[in-house]
Parts: C-alpha cells; structure tokens; sequence
C-alpha cells in the first residue's frame, strides 16, 4: 500500500457476525505521502464536511489525487478503513452480504433409553459484505470511482445516507431486516466524469446528498514534490520531467494525460537504472516516448506518427533549459486547477 504514499498499519477484522468478518484497514501516510498546504486546506474542509454528516466526494479526472486524498481524509478519521472499487459486475450483495448456505444442526435425545428423541434443524447463514460491516462498526468507507458501478447495485447507499439504516435481508430472521447505522459511519467516495468508457451516468439522487469537491490537476510544484518523493530522484531532475508532462498535457491529444503518473513512472525507470533527465542521453528521451505516447499512435502526419516526434522536440527543448528557470523545485506550494 505504500505505493500510493500510504501504509496499512494493521488490519482489523471487527467482530464477526453469522461468519467470517470483512477485514478492514487502519491507514497512516507513508514516507511517500506529499502533504502541502492545499492538501492539508482540502482535508481540514473535507474533514468538516463528514463531521457535520455528510458524505463526501472527490470528484476530478484520473490522476488528481482522489484515491490518495479519500485516504489521507480517511486516517484523519482515525477509525478502521473498508475500501470497495466500484465495478460494473456488482450487485447489491456485493455491498451488502449474503447467505453462504446452511447451518443444519441435530439434537439427540436418548436419556431414557427406551426412548430415542431427534431433532434437526436447518439455517440460513448470512455473511456481511462490507458496506454491511462499515455500518454495523462504525467504519469509514472508502468507495472508489463508485460510478463504475451500475445504478441499481448503488441504490442501497440512499437509505444509509439518508434515514441512517440499512435494510439487510439477512437478518429478516434476527434483526427484523434493517440494520441502525453507526454514528461512527462516514462514507468517501471518489468518481471520475471524465472516463466515458465503463462508467455510468451519476445518479441525481444519489450526488445529491454528497458534498463534491472538484479537483483539478496539482500545480507544478506540487508534482515536482510528489516526483521527487515518491521516487527518490534529484529535485532538478523532477522538475525536468514534470515541465516535460506538462507540456505533452497542454497538447490536448487526449484529455487530461498524461497525469502525474507518468511522472512518477519516467522517475523512478531512470532511478532504477542510474540515469539523469539529460536529453542527451538517447535512452531518456526514448523513456518519455514510450512513457507518454499512450494512446497517441494514431495521430499521423505524412504517415508518421506525430506525438512521439513531439515529445522528442519538447524533451530535448526543457532539459536544455537554464538550470535557474526551474524555479525552487521544492517549494511547496497550494496547488491551482490546470
Ligand atoms: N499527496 C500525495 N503524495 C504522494 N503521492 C501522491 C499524492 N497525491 C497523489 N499521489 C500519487 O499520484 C498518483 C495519482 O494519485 P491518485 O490518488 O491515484 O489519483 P486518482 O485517484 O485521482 O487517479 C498516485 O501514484 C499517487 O500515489
Ligand atoms: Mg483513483
């Protein structure tokens, strides 16, 4: 878990009911963890927001820091973490539980021995899936990119959020069908709008009652801490890289990429291999072109492709760049939509 800057500390499987318990997580930053005073501005709000009640969301295209930031918010909390990945084959069980099968049970009475009693009897057993488990303990939980999941499976959340229960048709025999969710409850979700593909349309009802906050790319500075953090490489080096990302970013051939994971990826091949971002090195300049020409193959001029000849041009143009124009690499700063 450390790769996203966060480490799971210990895992707690709660008290388990009518069979085995979902594990849950207590996450705390890791050493890779980047906090800035945006960061730490966006968690002090988002933090408000679950204190008074609500839920909250983080909302923004891939790579802005929604995963991390549900996280970071998360371990404020202090209370165990249930991180579901939304996801088109989900159902309602998948949140809530189901029965795994039959407990049969048989009494045998034989204490006249002239006399042979026998009784059996056969019960359902229900298993909690997660949401079930964050309610019933008071767990925060994380749902990440929640409209990759269908609609219908989601529908249960209204109630959670809404009137606080949760209706549990498994514990129609025991608990009368619904489960009274804990005050301790709090949910995060995170989506991405952008991504058409595998996604579907936000219910009203559902956005309705989570507070969104929108997030944008990092600034510049923030991406040069990240890269270098998360890496290990030199600050210089960073900022090389990340002026080269963003670059390739503002030619718009697909929306909002390449993110600050290319960053991190072009920095930690040329730290594995003990190279610097030095255009001249043919080597490094091949890295960005295989790093950051996703997707972009398809872009020809007189039967070329374009973008990786670009990145050539802009590779070679921001390392030849005065060292003193990558201005304090380190210092950190608030960050500002792109
Ligand atoms: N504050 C931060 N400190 C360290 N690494 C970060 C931070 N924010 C984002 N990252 C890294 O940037 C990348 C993208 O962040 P992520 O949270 O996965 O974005 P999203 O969920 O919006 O796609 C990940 O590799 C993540 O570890
Ligand atoms: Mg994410």
């Amino acid at each position: 878990m450390d790769a996203d800057g966060l480490r799971v500390m210990a895992e707690d499987s709660g008290p388990p009911h009518n069979g085995r318990a979902v594990r849950a997580m207590q996450p705390e930053a890791g050493a890779g963890f980047v906090s800035t005073a945006y960061v730490e501005e966006l968690t002090a709000r988002a933090l408000t927001y679950l204190q008074v009640g609500y839920p909250l969301h983080f909302a923004g295209p891939a790579g802005t820091g929604k995963t991390t930031l549900a996280f970071h918010v998360a371990a404020r909390l202090g209370r165990p973490v249930i991180l579901v990945h939304g996801d088109d084959e989900f159902g309602s069980s998948d949140l809530i539980g189901r029965d795994i099968g039959y407990r049969k049970s048989k009494l045998i009475d034989n204490f006249i021995h002239s006399v042979l009693k026998s009784e059996e009897n056969l019960s359902a057993v229900w298993m909690d899936n997660r949401l079930t488990t964050a309610c019933r303990h008071g767990y925060t939980l994380i749902y990440d990119e929640f409209n990759r999941s269908r609609p219908e499976a989601n529908n249960v959340l209204l109630s959670v959020l809404e009137e606080r229960v949760l209706p549990v048709p498994g514990l129609c025999r025991s608990e009368g069908g619904y489960l009274e969710v804990s005050p301790n409850f709090h949910a995060i979700f995170t989506s991405n709008p952008e991504e058409y593909s595998g996604v579907h349309k936000t219910q009203d009802a559902l956005m309705d009652r989570l507070i969104t906050i929108q997030l944008g790319h990092y600034d510049r500075n923030s991406e040069v801490l990240i890269t270098a953090r998360r890496t290990g490489i030199a600050p210089e080096d960073a900022a090389a890289i990340v002026d080269i990302v963003r670059e390739v970013r503002g030619l718009g051939v697909n929306n909002h990429r390449p993110t600050i994971r290319a960053c991190i990826a072009i920095a930690a091949i040329l730290a594995h291999r003990g190279l610097r971002a030095d255009p001249r090195n043919e080597l490094f300049i091949r890295i960005c072109q295989d790093v950051l020409s996703v997707d972009s193959a398809k872009i020809t001029h007189g039967g070329e492709p374009l973008v990786p000849r670009r990145i050539a041009e802009i590779v070679r143009r921001a390392c030849i760049r005065p060292k003193s124009h990558h201005a304090s690499p380190l210092k950190v700063r608030g960050r500002a939509k792109s």
